[in-house]
């Protein structure tokens, strides 16, 4: 009957490497900027999960490593997936290569954009990323609008408002542009996992607000073995999940930013929205449209992803009286930056 058609459908699009697993999605996935220093490894993990049948790797053609290139590479690897690789070329063709490569997707990530260098804010690398993001988000309107669009690109606290409401302006859903943050809940699990001696697999902070400087904001109190470390030392565990980020620019001394701990948090993610997507519903905090707090139109909290992607945004539940202090601090900062995106939209539409 229909399962067994559905089944020999699956296997027919699985066919070309004889490997099938019936458990599993197959889902199509496309990394943008897929040959940069995210990129590279975030295509790497994509293609280990076993939802995706089929990665796009795009990129420009003046990339350090020609998409295709990843492709072949990574075309090797003894997963079912088969990978693509599409090249920005000549502006003319520009569209058809992205076009060719976001057809059918299912979750389209996002890390195309230019990293911060030691001294440079997230706010500095807006209006040169943010032209970058639109290009890609505007052809995932035309040839996926249903697709999971995961934007890793900073900065997220504005990039997203904006993406989202060009969105909301060709009457699409504007949960589908999802900001990601993973990575500051990832960098607070193992601080804490280290203090607490613990492995950070049975550590869970939620980290909500925003994605940069104070907005990023780790509920210590809402994990059981967050909520034991004296208070005296909370401020401080706070401030180094906040600095995470420039520690590793600077350590990286001018040659980037976190691209191997970010790879890993967008696979994170990413393997979320699938499994929600194949009948699994999974929670990870993200940066998306939100009512949960007053005034705040976008907001990280946790959300669940499901069969069309996000189905619910939970609320940021108890706070300790720091925590309600500090998210009133990074309230103040996030709401200036998603004006910024606000603004964008209204002045690029
Ligand atoms: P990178 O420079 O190594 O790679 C960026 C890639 O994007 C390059 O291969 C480049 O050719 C490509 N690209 C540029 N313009 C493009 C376009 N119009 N279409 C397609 N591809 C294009 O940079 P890296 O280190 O991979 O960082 C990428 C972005 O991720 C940056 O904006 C960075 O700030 C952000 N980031 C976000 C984090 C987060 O937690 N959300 C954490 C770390 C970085």
């Amino acid at each position: 009957g229909a399962s067994a058609l559905w089944l020999s459908q699956e296997r027919q699009k699985a066919s070309h490497c004889g490997f099938f697993s019936p458990s599993k999605g197959n889902f199509k996935v496309c990394v943008c900027g897929g040959s940069g220093g995210i990129g590279q490894p975030l295509s790497l993990l994509m293609a280990l999960d076993d939802n995706v049948g089929e990665l796009s790797v795009y990129d420009l053609n003046i990339a350090m490593v020609p998409p295709a290139g990843v492709a072949a590479d990574l075309g090797h690897l003894e997963s079912k997936v088969q990978v693509r690789g599409y090249a920005k070329g000549l502006e003319e063709k520009a569209v058809d290569a992205l076009g060719d490569c976001l057809q059918g997707c299912d979750l389209v990530l996002v890390p195309a954009g230019m990293p911060r260098k030691p001294g440079q804010t997230r706010d500095d690398l807006f209006k040169i990323n943010a032209n970058i993001a639109k290009e890609v988000v505007e052809a995932c309107a035309k040839y996926c609008p249903n697709a999971v669009v995961a934007l890793i690109v900073n900065p997220v606290n504005s990039v997203v408002p904006a993406m989202a409401e060009l969105y909301k302006k060709k009457g699409l859903d504007p949960k589908k542009i999802v900001g990601v943050t993973t990575l500051d809940g990832v960098r607070a699990n193992k601080f804490v996992a280290e203090i607490a001696k613990e492995h950070p697999n049975n550590v869970n902070v939620p980290v909500i607000g925003g994605h940069a400087g104070v907005t990023i904001l780790p509920l210590f109190s809402q994990d059981k073995h967050a909520a034991k470390i004296p208070q005296a030392e909370i401020p401080a565990l706070d401030k180094h999940v906040q600095d995470a980020g420039t520690d590793v620019v600077n350590a990286k001394n001018g040659k980037g930013s976190a691209t191997l701990s970010m790879a890993y948090a967008g696979a994170r993610l990413g393997k979320a929205v699938l499994a929600g997507l194949a009948g699994t519903p999974t929670t990870e905090c993200a940066y998306v449209a939100s009512d949960v707090e007053k005034d705040f139109p976008y907001f990280t909290s946790k959300v669940t992803f499901g069969k069309t992607g996000v189905e619910k945004v939970h609320g940021i539940g108890s706070l300790s009286p720091y925590e309600a202090k500090r998210l009133e601090e990074a309230k103040a900062a996030l709401k200036k930056e998603i004006q910024s995106g606000l603004d964008y939209a209204a002045a690029n539409s």
